[in-house]
């Protein structure tokens, strides 16, 4: 498949989805630009194993600093030279606690990046594809959106929030041929789930019953999920859009 060819894709997040996206994007012709927030080791790396002509830059970001955001956008779309897709794939939940006893700044924090950062990047790529008359976005959130999750309360609030964000969005952009869409995966195996898995408190406990409920009986690749956020963020996806597409293995099915 050439699915990209032409095509210059924005990754936020290189992580162990965000990174597969980009190999994805890569290897049917499109050109990356991704950022990292901590892990800059790991983005150095994904940046040295693309194709040249397919790397076309990377950038530190905190998707909560909405001027930081907006500078990394227009980078991407000087370095891209268009921009025709944003693939968001940032994450802040990293242990699982009952909400009782969450402290309010991690409450705060999780839906500022999980949220917000979704909110600060659109408001960013919008003009820019309005302009252009063609655009995706596709973010990936995740299940506790649609269904809620034990223990991970404030996330899925934030979810949540950007599955409605992402319907609305879809609305005011359709007739622009720009699409908007949220992938839910279920487990999937990233450096993220293996660190939650082996924890010995809730966290372990939960996750591993979790995978243990997938009919599929086991997680996702990351080139599962990978695979439909990239068919979302193509041309082909044209009339797809305002969808929350889960990809968890039959783990929910609404
Ligand atoms: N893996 C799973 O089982 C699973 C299941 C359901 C949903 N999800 C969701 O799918 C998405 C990708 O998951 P993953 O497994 O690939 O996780 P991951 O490897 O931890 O990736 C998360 C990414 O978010 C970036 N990030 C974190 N805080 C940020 C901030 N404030 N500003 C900008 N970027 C920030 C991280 O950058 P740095 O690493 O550079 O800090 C990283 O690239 C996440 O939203 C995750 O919650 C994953």
């Amino acid at each position: 498949m050439n699915d990209f060819v032409g095509r210059g894709v924005l990754v936020v997040g290189g992580g162990g989805i965000g990174a597969e996206v980009c190999r994805q994007v890569a290897a049917q012709g499109g050109r990356v630009f991704f950022t990292y927030n901590r892990n800059e080791d790991a983005a150095r790396e994904l940046a040295g194993s693309l194709p040249e002509g397919a790397f076309a830059g990377h950038a530190q970001l905190d998707v909560t600093d909405e001027a930081a955001t907006a500078a990394v956008v227009d980078q991407s779309v000087q370095a891209l030279g268009k921009l025709d897709a944003l693939v968001t794939t940032v994450g802040y939940l990293h242990q699982l606690t009952m909400f009782e006893d969450v402290d309010m700044a991690t409450v705060r924090r999780t839906i500022e990046i999980e949220l917000f950062g979704v909110i600060n990047l659109a408001k960013s790529v919008l003009p820019k594809m309005r302009a252009n008359g063609y655009g995706r976005i596709v973010t990936v959130g995740s299940d506790s959106g649609k269904v809620g999750s034990k223990a991970e309360a404030a996330s899925a609030g934030a979810r949540g929030g950007v599955i409605a964000f992402s319907k609305a969005l879809a609305r005011e952009t359709a007739s622009s041929d720009i699409c908007v869409n949220v992938v839910c995966p279920g487990p999937t195996e990233t450096g993220l789930l293996e660190q939650m898995l082996a924890d010995e408190g809730l966290s372990g406990k939960l996750m591993n019953a979790m995978v243990r409920a997938v009919p599929k009986r086991r997680a996702a690749s990351p080139a599962e999920v990978a695979s439909m956020t990239c068919f979302l963020a193509s041309e082909r996806a044209s009339y797809v859009t305002g969808q929350a597409i889960s990809v968890s293995g039959g783990l929910t099915m609404s």
